[in-house]
């Protein structure tokens, strides 16, 4: 692995040599995520796409990351638009997830679901479990995605339970029951 401080401050990295892609998104696949719609618009065209990679950034000021394939119509509007929304799925919104991850979906505007438009831009699912609505403060590539760092500027919740991603498949989130005192203590 070659590896260098980039502008003292950021790594570079090539692929491993010893590291196989199938072996690293079969290991990935492992990872539960949360399931999210990521939205921008621009002049009047609007992109939606399946997204899992959003990570908490920051608390003060809020700052949340999404890490976006740069191949894709989803990426070049968040650069163009610098600003995008993050709409967590409920857990009974299988069906947009799969809907938003087709490649083979029509472009330029939303076709399923139920969406709030504002002139600020990002269109906001109606029901969905979370939405944040972000501006872009700083857009790092890395490898084959950009990592969008974004400001959240509104936030709307219900308490819902969220929809889940785990090895090619849908669900949702089963607490166990408390086993010892560890698992009750705040941490
Ligand atoms: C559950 C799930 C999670 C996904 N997460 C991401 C993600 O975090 N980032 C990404 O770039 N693509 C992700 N994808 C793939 C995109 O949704 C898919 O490639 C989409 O067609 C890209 O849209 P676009 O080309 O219009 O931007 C995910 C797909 C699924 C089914």
């Amino acid at each position: 692995v070659s590896a260098q401080l980039d502008n003292g401050s950021a790594f570079t990295a090539s692929a491993a040599p010893g590291l196989r892609s199938s072996d690293f998104r079969t290991a990935m696949r492992q990872l539960a995520g949360t399931v999210t719609v990521v939205t921008s618009s621009e002049c009047g065209i609007e992109v939606a796409m399946t997204a899992t990679s959003v990570c908490s950034v920051s608390v003060q000021p809020a700052q949340l990351l999404v890490c976006i394939n740069r191949g894709g119509r989803t990426h070049e509007l968040i650069t163009r638009s610098r600003k995008f929304a993050v709409n967590v799925l409920a857990a009974e919104q299988a069906e947009l997830a799969r809907y938003y991850s087709a490649p083979d979906r029509a472009a330029g505007r939303l076709m399923l679901g139920r969406w709030l438009r504002s002139s600020f831009g990002p269109p906001l699912l109606a029901d969905a479990a979370v939405t944040f609505t972000c501006e872009t403060l700083q857009a790092v590539q890395a490898g084959t995605h950009t990592i969008f760092i974004g400001l959240v500027l509104n936030v709307q919740h219900e308490a819902t339970m969220p929809l889940l991603y785990r090895c090619g498949a849908f669900g949702q989130f089963v607490e166990s029951a408390p086993q010892s005192l560890l698992d009750v203590l705040d941490y």
